[in-house]
């Protein structure tokens, strides 16, 4: 199949064929990773800088990783030690590392619709690695992959997606991607957690975690971003934890298994009891390992390269 996109900045209208196509390509570098020597020839010659405005831990390295693996010259670029600090525009920023002949940007920015913006000012493909609370499609992606490894088939799996629903660009890509694959998503969290939109996106929405749990093969639960919030919107973290905090015995209340995903970073003992974080529900170590293999079919797709680093040509 031919992958006929130039940018990847959300998973909003992506069709359930161009996800499994992604994901494809995702299990075919997985096996490469596995290799005593993890490394292929596939982007030799292309130059790739990683802007990241925002902190980062997994994702940052995980698209490093997946540049050295495919053999391409990537550098990296972080806001507080650029000319940013000194005024200079993300546009003349941008502009100035493609006059050195980039090929591919990879950016995160507190700011939703940086990576749009940037695709007005530059030639390059541009890839989004998060925009404030838009979208974070390579996590999107990677959780899809979790699942598929674990169910096969994501159609009818029920995944609720728990905890600070406003503020998680996750959360976003998480409802375009399983519903485009067929899942049924449903949204927990406290009201002042739950955005405008929420009503329009088709999900079931619940305000209390055990029934959640009670309806629920998945939960993806999200971390609370105090950093995107200007107000308080709940009362204290220990309040949050005892009525949203997913917990062993709310698990055992429910007698079923469950499967847990968190996009990291965790905070444990708040949205998440620790020992939860670490058992054998959880696949959140998983989701890291895949996130590799993700970032390195979204490159290798939108490089116009093919596989053994011939140029495939004709891609818009
Ligand atoms: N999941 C995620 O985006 O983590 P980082 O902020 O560490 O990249």
């Amino acid at each position: 199949m031919e992958f006929n996109r130039k940018h990847l900045l959300g998973l909003e209208g992506f069709t359930k064929k161009e996800i499994t196509h992604i994901l494809d390509t995702a299990e075919s570098f997985k096996e490469v990773l596995s290799r005593p020597i993890p490394k292929v020839p596939t982007l030799r010659g292309k130059t790739i800088v990683n802007l990241f405005f925002e902190d980062s831990t997994r994702t940052r390295i995980s698209f490093e990783l997946a540049e050295k693996r495919l053999s391409a010259d990537s550098v990296n670029f972080s806001a507080s030690t650029s000319s940013v600090k000194k005024g200079e525009t993300l546009r003349d920023t941008a502009r100035n590392i493609e006059a050195m002949k980039i090929d591919l940007v990879v950016i995160r920015h507190g700011a939703a619709g940086a990576p749009h913006f940037l695709t007005r000012c530059v030639d390059a493909a541009i890839i989004n690695a998060g925009d404030g609370a838009h979208e974070h499609p390579t996590q999107g992606l990677l959780d899809l992959m979790t699942l598929r490894d674990k169910f096969d088939n994501l159609k009818g799996l029920k995944v609720a997606i728990v905890g600070d629903i406003a503020h998680s660009r996750v959360a976003r890509s998480n409802i375009y991607g399983l519903q485009a694959m067929g899942a049924e998503v449903a949204l927990c969290g406290p009201a002042t957690f739950m955005p405008y939109e929420a009503a329009h996106w088709g999900t079931e929405i619940f305000f209390d975690i055990d029934e959640c749990i009670e309806w629920a093969d998945v939960l993806n639960v999200l971390r609370i971003q105090l950093e995107r919030q200007h107000k308080g919107l709940f009362p204290s973290i220990r309040e949050y934890h005892a009525l949203f905090g997913v917990t062993r015995k709310r698990l055992d209340q429910a007698r079923k298994d469950i499967t847990i995903l968190h996009p990291g970073p965790i905070n444990r003992g708040v949205e998440i009891e620790s020992e939860l974080a670490d058992s054998e529900c959880s696949l959140i170590l998983n989701q890291v390992t895949n996130g590799v293999a993700v970032r390195m079919a979204v490159l290798y797709l939108l490089s116009g390269e093919s596989e053994d680093g011939s140029a495939k040509g004709g891609e818009s």
